[in-house]
């Protein structure tokens, strides 16, 4: 028997406080007028701002005047949203698809879609072992974890050579067994950018037909990669070749909802009649968690998604963000190339979406954040959309200056932590 208290709450003890959340706090007491955050994940314009995006605004609008109800919306959610996502997400000819072999409910972010798959999978499975690649983004574990599945973890980011390990990653899942789950980055891989090329998710599908896992995808940037279409092919060729596989989706990013906690779990059965059963299991454990989804996100998402002029907007919208972090790469690596470190940052150049390590020493980071109000995580992640213009060049030449000193000091330059 535990410790008895005279109170139920007695007992409990205060947490650690979340690494990037405290990174957040600390960003917004800091006094420096040239601070930088490059730590919290979200999107920024060359103003620093995250706005609403204009197609979401015009779908808003539009909802205010046709909403005409606040009743519960059903447990799975719009069904326009979910077959707006699906056929994003897999093309609208895909076979998957014309087979009914595809069900998806509407989720409460991606986060929710991760949750509710990870209960799913212990449903199929109580034993099975979720891989996750390391690094991974670090939410994985506390959502996937807390549905009580094992974690296990294989080789992904070579950080001496800055590229994916995939002879690596491919040994160490010969070791999955039939009924794991193998959670893989759909793109911009969160936190190394670091992103799988074509001929590495089919091999991977291959492995997955040869050991009998499942895939598990993570979908939470489709469109800030390359494309919405080209940022797809990997999964699409999976899923045309693999019995099973999930899908959790985030709206959070590409279409700028955050707060409204917008996402969808995919889920891709052996057959049609499968399919419904997951459904209904899928529904049952939505029901016991929160009943039924919030609307908003959804019906904007879901609108735009169906609306050939919101389309439009949205698609330009969502090229435009992906252009400008392109952008932010390139004079990145041009920058810091022309200071005085004899260090090589053109990987970032081939990375993916907003995040990429920048590898320098832990010392580094808290001296850019005591020195010069530049916040990103101890990792050294950072969030590539956190620069603009106006700031790139405060943030090149502090780092120039303190890896400068690093070489010339013999101070720890020894790179990753
Ligand atoms: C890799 C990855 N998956 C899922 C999510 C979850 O997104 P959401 O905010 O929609 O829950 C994020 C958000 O940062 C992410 O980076």
């Amino acid at each position: 028997m535990g410790r008895v208290s005279k109170t139920l709450f007695g007992q409990l003890t205060a947490l650690p406080a979340d690494p990037i959340l405290s990174l957040s706090t600390a960003f917004a007491a800091e006094t420096n007028p040239n601070k930088i955050d490059l730590g919290v994940g979200i999107y920024r314009d060359e103003a620093g701002r995250t706005p609403v995006m204009a197609a979401v605004l015009e779908a808003e609008e539009r909802l205010l005047h046709s909403e005409g109800s606040k009743a519960y919306m059903v447990p799975a959610g719009d069904e326009a949203f979910n077959s707006g996502i699906r056929d994003l997400l897999l093309g609208k000819d895909h076979a998957v698809l014309s087979q009914a072999r595809v069900n998806s409910i509407q989720t409460l972010g991606g986060c929710g879609a991760l949750r509710i798959g990870a209960e799913l999978i212990k449903r199929g499975n109580s034993a099975s072992r979720v891989w996750v690649s390391d690094p991974t983004w670090a939410n994985h574990l506390p959502l996937l974890g807390s549905a009580g599945l094992a974690i296990e973890k294989y080789p992904y980011y070579d950080y001496e050579g800055r590229r994916i390990d995939f002879d690596a990653m491919l040994s160490a899942l010969q070791q999955v067994e039939a009924g794991d789950v193998v959670l893989l980055h759909g793109c911009c891989h969160n936190p190394s950018g670091a992103d799988l090329n074509l001929e590495q998710w089919q091999k991977l599908t291959e492995l997955a037909l040869e050991k009998r896992f499942t895939p598990f995808i993570d979908v939470a940037y489709q469109g800030l990669a390359i494309g919405l279409e080209e940022d797809a092919a990997g999964w699409r060729l999976m899923s045309s070749k693999v019995p099973e596989m999930l899908i959790a989706i985030s709206c959070s990013k590409n279409f700028g909802l955050y707060r409204e906690r917008t996402g969808v779990l995919c889920v891709q059965a052996e057959s049609k009649r499968q399919a419904q059963a997951i459904k209904s299991q899928v529904l049952s454990i939505a029901r016991q968690s929160y009943s039924m989804p919030p609307s908003h996100g959804a019906l904007i998402a879901g609108m735009i998604l169906g609306d050939e002029s919101l389309y439009a907007q949205w698609t330009s919208e969502l090229s435009e963000m992906r252009r400008r972090i392109v952008a932010m790469r390139e004079v990145l690596v041009e920058r810091l190339g022309d200071g005085c470190s004899d260090r090589n940052f053109d990987f970032i150049r081939s990375e993916f979406g907003m995040f990429s390590f920048l590898g320098i020493g832990s010392e580094q980071v808290v001296r850019l954040r005591e020195e010069f109000g530049i916040y990103m995580v101890d990792s050294t992640r950072i969030n590539v959309a956190g620069l603009n213009r106006s700031n790139i060049e405060y943030f090149t030449e502090s780092l120039s200056a303190l890896l400068c000193q690093s070489r010339y000091c013999r101070l720890d330059n020894s790179g990753f932590i």
